[in-house]
């Protein structure tokens, strides 16, 4: 199972087991981690898991699709260069070690 590392806003890392298949916000949401929401459950209606992707890990999530950059867009305030939503980020192998930072403010 891949392990993924959550910084949540305190700054604290979080490392937790992932299940493939499921969403990087389904880990973190299952998890507890601090300041992890998915309001929608995934439908791509909250925002609530927004995260930043840290260097290290973005070339190695599922690309980005037309709609969650719409969102992302319209709704998240800074949005950053880094930022995503993380109920968009399959868990797979090549995710195992990737790290996710969880915004202070998360929507
Ligand atoms: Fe609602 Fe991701 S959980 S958009």
């Amino acid at each position: 199972m891949p392990q993924l590392n959550f910084i949540s806003p305190d700054g604290e890392k979080h490392t937790v087991e992932g299940k493939l298949g499921d969403s990087v916000m389904d880990a973190g949401v299952r998890n507890v981690v601090p300041g992890m929401f998915g309001l929608c459950g995934g439908a791509l209606a909250c925002v609530t898991c927004h995260l930043l992707v840290d260097d290290s890990t973005a070339s190695r999530c599922t690309p980005m699709q037309d709609f969650e950059d719409e969102m992302l867009d319209g709704t998240v305030t800074p949005r950053h260069a880094s930022s995503r939503l993380s109920c968009q980020i399959v868990i797979t192998e090549e995710l195992d070690g990737g790290t996710f930072i969880v915004p202070e403010k998360n929507y």
